[in-house]
């Protein structure tokens, strides 16, 4: 039986795999119609989601299966006291698979070394986003046709960004990969992540504006300045607004740059760039749908065999 911690628990070959299942998933719809026929997924989560919850239990309607959860700790036996290991526990009795999302990095890891069902994080704090991960790496294969060979410029929100972390660590399997981080100083990559690239010796740099750099790009990826990881809310109001993605800007960029958010986005994306072709964030949520579908019959799989 196999859980999904990190993006690095799948091997590039599975990912390829998982990607293909995905894009089949996406051109025959009613071949998967009721791949998932008496299964149940349940998603519990600690803390507040729109794409990742819905997205799986849309994933797992669309595979004729069904969905039950929480969408808040205090709605749940969490708000007197259970721990998490507890609750997997009780909801291996209940559902097939579980998605969780919550606020402790590493609660996930927890339920899934006490779990008798796959676990899937669904974001763990500042820590691991795995299937925006999934989600990300499949946009930008559908769109630019390949995972290697390109400048990626990381925008906003790198100290704490959880799908940033994830998304390094998944994109340094690949060949030719050049990072450009853009943050402000108070927001910079983590330490360990840096170590980690120069190990490994990956192209990066760092730098504070994102108009000197934005003309190299082939992909931008903008992330939102997270209120709730800030421990003072000043310093939220004076970094929240320190990118703000325009037309302007735009018109630095190559014609073939993309540029992806995981969302919810505040200020950072000016909604006028939302018309532009190159703007693939709401196409990226679509990817996210098909992409937990066919992690979804592979960890079931895993189950079966
Ligand atoms: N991208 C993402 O994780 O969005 P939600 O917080 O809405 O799930």
């Amino acid at each position: 039986m196999r859980h999904l911690m990190s993006p690095l628990d799948f091997s590039t070959e599975e990912l390829d795999r998982l990607f293909t299942l995905a894009e089949d998933i996406e051109k025959n719809p009613a071949k998967y119609a009721h791949a998932c026929e008496g299964k149940k997924l349940a998603t519990c989560f600690y803390e507040p989601s729109t794409r990742t919850r819905l997205s799986f239990e849309s994933a797992m309607l669309s595979l004729g299966g069904q969905v039950l959860g929480f969408s808040d700790a205090n709605s749940s036996s969490a708000a007197k006291g259970e721990s998490v290991s507890d609750t997997i526990r009780v909801i291996s009795c209940f559902a097939d698979i579980c998605a969780m999302r919550h606020p402790k990095e590493g609660a996930p890891m927890v339920a899934a070394s006490r779990s008798s069902i796959p676990v899937i994080n669904a974001g763990d704090g500042g820590h691991q986003h795995p299937t925006q991960t999934l989600t990300d790496l499949l946009t930008i294969r559908a769109i630019k046709g390949r995972l290697d060979r390109f400048t990626i410029g990381l925008c906003g929100d790198l100290k704490f960004g959880r799908t940033v972390h994830s998304l390094i660590n998944a994109l340094v399997r690949y060949e030719n990969i050049n990072f450009i981080f853009i943050s402000p100083e108070e927001l910079t990559i983590p330490d360990y992540i840096i170590e980690m690239l120069r190990e490994k010796n990956v192209s990066f740099s760092e730098v504070r504006k994102l108009e000197e750099v934005i003309p190299k790009l082939d992909i931008l990826y903008m992330t939102r300045v997270q209120k709730e990881r800030f421990f003072n809310e000043e310093d939220y109001v004076r970094l929240k607004d320190y990118y703000i993605l325009d037309k302007e800007k735009m018109e630095l960029a190559k014609s073939d740059m993309i540029v992806l958010h995981p969302l919810p986005r505040v200020n950072e994306i000016s909604v006028e760039v939302d018309d532009d072709p190159r703007a693939v964030y709401f196409r990226q949520v679509k990817y996210g749908v098909y992409v937990r579908m066919a992690l979804l019959l592979t960890l079931l799989d895993s189950v079966d065999k």
